[in-house]
């Protein structure tokens, strides 16, 4: 079997499940003020110190949360409560058109159903939002501004965003700027205070940590509302117990990924290429989506013309191979993906894609029987197709 997917979610490393293994047993719930408490307080905030000095933020900084879907959700709507209760003519919310519906999806809500005004942001072809979009947004009327998030790198076609120059605009007019680092941290260079962002999300399970388990890293002068009531654990933004053995897991993937960087991003781009250049031998008309230049290393995104996406993921899953195609099925009828649709491209090249990504496991051996079935799926997907139109 070959793994393709590890955009979707990758392995939990060894040392992950020894370090929540050997934690999980320990009784305490860290708010309790007795010894057992205390032990498993120490093990959350030996995690969040751990956090804070991989990605570039103080202990405090850091706000423990369920994952990538939880954290987006905090920030949207959590700053936008906060700013429109300070200033309700704060009302809108700008987003990329690529983020993922972890932040689309609840930036929308809060226009149906809070309102707010969803506003998107536009990408250029190969999926950028460029500087002088956002400042032209913000500019039409700054005060109408609640938040602004872009996303630091697409899960789809891995085009990097300029995150650094974003944040700079948004913070030249007072706006807190949240970034989707879900896809970024541990193979890009992400640095929470360097990088000039309001507030970052990170996950798990997309870096060799547990599912679960993430964080919202967040300036200490943000307060934002908060999105679930209880217990006023983690400054009172994310109430509920601490899962002292997730988060220890979380900063055990985290300084990893972060400390490998470098070499695994060689890792990733060198696999990425040989994909690229044999599926490209096998499918010489496959086009390779996102930005060329600055991209993540790990994520290969074709389209096949002539195919379609979801019949190639099917040939390829029944020859053993997991891989991805962007776009949702929606009772039954394949929707384009709105990344791709939002780059420009027609729905006709949006649904012939396929999303290959690599870890850390990943060999070149993968790649080798990925291009050896690729050939054949694509003769096999276009006789469909052919088939069925005739
Ligand atoms: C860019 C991005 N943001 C958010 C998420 C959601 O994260 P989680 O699965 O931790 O909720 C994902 C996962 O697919 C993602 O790729």
């Amino acid at each position: 079997m070959v793994y393709l997917d590890h955009a979707a979610t990758t392995d939990v490393r060894p040392e992950v499940i020894a370090e929540i293994s050997a934690q999980l047993g320990a009784l305490g719930n860290p708010s309790s003020l007795h010894g057992h408490g205390r032990a498993a307080r120490r093990t959350v905030e030996e995690a969040r110190e751990s956090i804070a000095a991989a990605v570039g933020a103080t202990p405090h900084e850091v706000v423990f949360t369920a994952g990538g879907t939880e954290s987006n959700n905090i920030a949207i709507k959590g700053l936008y409560w906060a700013r429109n209760a300070e200033d309700p003519a704060r009302v809108r919310i700008l987003v990329s058109a690529v983020e993922h519906h972890a932040a689309l999806d609840p930036a929308r809500w809060m226009a149906d159903h809070q309102g707010a005004v969803y506003e998107e942001l536009p990408v250029d072809a190969v999926g950028r939002v460029s500087p002088s979009t956002l400042r032209a947004a913000i500019e039409r009327d700054p005060g109408s501004v609640a938040v602004v998030s872009v996303m630091w790198a697409n899960n789809e076609i891995g085009t990097l965003q300029p995150v650094r120059e974003l944040a700079a605009i948004a913070a030249e007019f007072g706006v807190p700027f949240h970034t989707d680092a879900v896809q970024a941290v541990g193979v890009e260079d992400v640095d929470f205070a360097d990088s000039g962002v309001s507030a970052l999300t990170l996950s798990g399970h997309k870096l060799g940590g547990p599912v679960g388990a993430g964080a919202l890293v967040l300036a200490r002068d943000l307060t934002p509302t908060p999105v679930l009531h209880g217990g006023g654990q983690e400054r009172d933004i994310r109430s509920g117990t601490l899962p002292a053995p997730l988060t220890r897991g979380l900063a055990t993937a985290v300084g990893l990924a972060v400390s490998e960087r470098g070499e695994h991003a060689k890792h990733l781009a060198s696999l990425r290429d040989e994909l690229e250049a044999g599926v490209r031998a096998a499918v010489p008309d496959a086009v390779v989506n996102g930005d060329l230049d600055r991209r993540l290393p790990g994520i290969a995104h074709l389209s096949f013309p002539g195919c379609e996406g979801d019949a190639l993921l099917m040939l390829l899953d029944a020859r053993g191979v997991s891989c991805s195609t962007g776009s949702a099925c929606s009772a039954g009828v394949a929707q384009p993906s709105h990344v791709l649709s939002a780059t420009g491209a027609d729905t006709e090249t949006a649904l012939s894609s396929l999303r290959l990504s690599l870890g850390r496991t990943s060999t070149t051996e993968d790649v080798a029987r990925l291009v050896e079935e690729i050939g054949p799926a694509v003769e096999r997907a276009r006789a469909a197709r052919a088939k069925r139109r005739r």
